[in-house]
């Protein structure tokens, strides 16, 4: 048997060195490379909605399918619809393994359709499918343990660069606890989460308590956290879209309903002299490019010491030569596009600004497309950043020895806390630098993105979330009501 700790392990998923699975993903994938997805709003087993969109590869412009969004009465439909999920939880953690078992088979569609509608690479996708069906087994664990009642109804609204595995993070820890769900994609990513539906509802989650609502966040969002009878909000993405919803809850929900965010970083890497360099210049070419550098998680201000800074440099810009951009349908790969042509426009234009300024140290061509070449933009430190850019762009700074304090406070004065990296051989630096920066997850000697369900729960502080982290032992409780003591004489 698995034994008292082993009772649960995150999924293997699949091996992209291993000919025989890389075979296996291109045979399952391919008869979904042009196949046309479609989304609609799940409302208690109607189906219902109002204006149908297209929807299409960021990468190529091909039409992947249709979404049709929630109308108004929609809402309200799926608020009187709604009902708590009052199996056993026990059964309830059933169901989700179930649902856990039914995306791995699942894959070679899964895998097409993160390529096709969020613009995944194959690398990216399998680290994302593994990452939902973690959660789904995770939150399933904890299930059984929970004793507290559900609260009753949430809404969980999620974000398009983890289109399926912060989608079914929320949706899966909410179940697990008892609550009906209203579900809200990202308006980039309805299709992919339309399959999970599908699937959760497949493996027994009743219509009743799991209902999806694609649509409008300035329509469909806002409703979904406006309405008296919801009882707590998960919602993953802007750090000003958190505090509009903080403001909706205050004004028309219980006082005691939690919003739980995840938001934005602003997040750096500290780099000194006695880093390895080849394995720093890996380590921030990961952190910074992969997944376009849309993550939360991502790099944005590398700190390099300045005894050492022009050949880190210099590494780093001879290393981005190599990353081979493009449709991430191709195995090779290696940084995808932007999520859709308003994000890579707005991005565009800040790269343009510090060109202007002659601020940029390097950068590469981009393809047609929703593309952004990875670029690096010289600062002289993380204040100067405007905010968090959310894509393929590094700023570098370097810093002196004796500043390395100031750095730290300069990192924790921005009022983020999300990742921070660390590159150093002195023990002695790690312990006072970790002691001291406010962050949620700290990388050392290492990425700093890709967490891990159950082992680095995610999560920061100030303006990057309200905790509790997710994958971790805090995140289930906090979907449920506070804990009732029996005391009996
Ligand atoms: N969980 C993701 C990561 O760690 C969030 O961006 O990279």
């Amino acid at each position: 048997g698995p034994g008292l700790f082993g009772a649960r392990a995150n999924s293997k998923g699949w091996d992209l060195t291993d000919a025989l699975d890389l075979a296996a993903i291109e045979t399952a994938r391919t008869p979904h490379a042009t196949a046309l997805f479609e989304a609609a709003p799940m409302l208690a087993g109607r189906t219902a909605g109002g204006i149908r969109h297209e929807v299409r590869n960021p990468a190529t412009g091909a039409l992947v399918g249709h979404v049709v969004d929630a109308a108004t009465p929609d809402v309200e439909t799926a608020l009187r619809l709604a009902e708590p999920w009052s199996a056993a939880p026990a059964e309830r953690a059933a169901v989700l393994n179930r649902a856990a078992d039914l995306y791995e088979a699942e894959y070679g569609r899964i895998f097409a359709l993160l390529a096709r509608e969020s613009g995944k690479t194959l690398a990216d996708a399998v680290g994302e499918l593994r990452e939902a069906v973690d959660f789904l087994r995770y939150y399933a664990s904890g299930a059984a343990a929970l004793s507290q009642p559900a609260r009753g109804l949430f809404t969980c609204i999620s974000p398009w660069n983890f289109p399926l595995a912060i989608f079914t993070g929320q949706v899966a820890a909410a179940l697990a606890a008892g609550n009906a769900v209203l579900a809200k994609p990202a308006e980039q990513t309805p299709l992919i989460a339309a399959l999970a539906i599908g699937l959760l509802h497949k493996a027994g989650v009743p219509a009743t308590a799991l209902q999806f609502l694609p649509g409008d966040g300035a329509v469909v969002g806002r409703a979904l956290t406006s309405d008296p009878r919801v009882k707590g909000v998960a919602f993953t993405g802007s750090t000003e879209t958190a505090l509009l919803i903080r403001r909706a809850m205050a004004e028309h929900l219980d006082p005691t309903a939690p919003l739980i965010a995840e938001t934005g970083g602003l997040n750096a890497m500290i780099v000194d002299s006695t880093a390895l360099p080849e394995q720093a210049v890996r380590d921030v070419l990961a952190s910074s490019f992969q997944s376009a550098g849309q993550r939360c998680s991502a790099l944005r201000c590398l700190y390099v010491q300045e005894d050492v800074a022009e050949a880190v440099e210099e590494m780093l810009f001879g290393a981005m030569q190599e990353l081979a951009l493009g449709d991430p349908w191709q195995l090779a790969t290696d940084v995808g596009p932007v999520i859709d042509a308003e994000a890579q426009a707005g991005i565009a234009a800040y790269i343009a600004r510090a060109r202007a300024e002659g601020r940029v140290m390097h950068e590469m061509p981009a393809p047609a497309g929703c593309f952004v070449g990875p670029t690096v933009i010289r600062v002289g430190g993380i204040a100067d950043l405007p905010g968090e850019i959310f894509g393929p762009v590094l700023h570098v700074a370097r810093f002196r020895a004796a500043e390395i304090d100031a750095v730290v406070d300069a990192i924790n004065a921005t009022g983020y806390g999300l990742t921070f990296g660390l590159h150093t051989r002195i023990d002695d630096r790690v312990q006072r630098i970790v002691s001291r920066v406010r962050v949620g997850n700290i990388y050392v000697n290492r990425n700093q993105i890709g967490a891990v369900v159950g082992s680095q729960p995610f999560g920061g502080e100030g303006l990057s979330g309200t905790g509790p982290k997710a994958g971790g032992p805090d995140y289930l409780a906090r979907f449920a009501s506070a804990p009732v003591d029996v005391t009996v004489a």
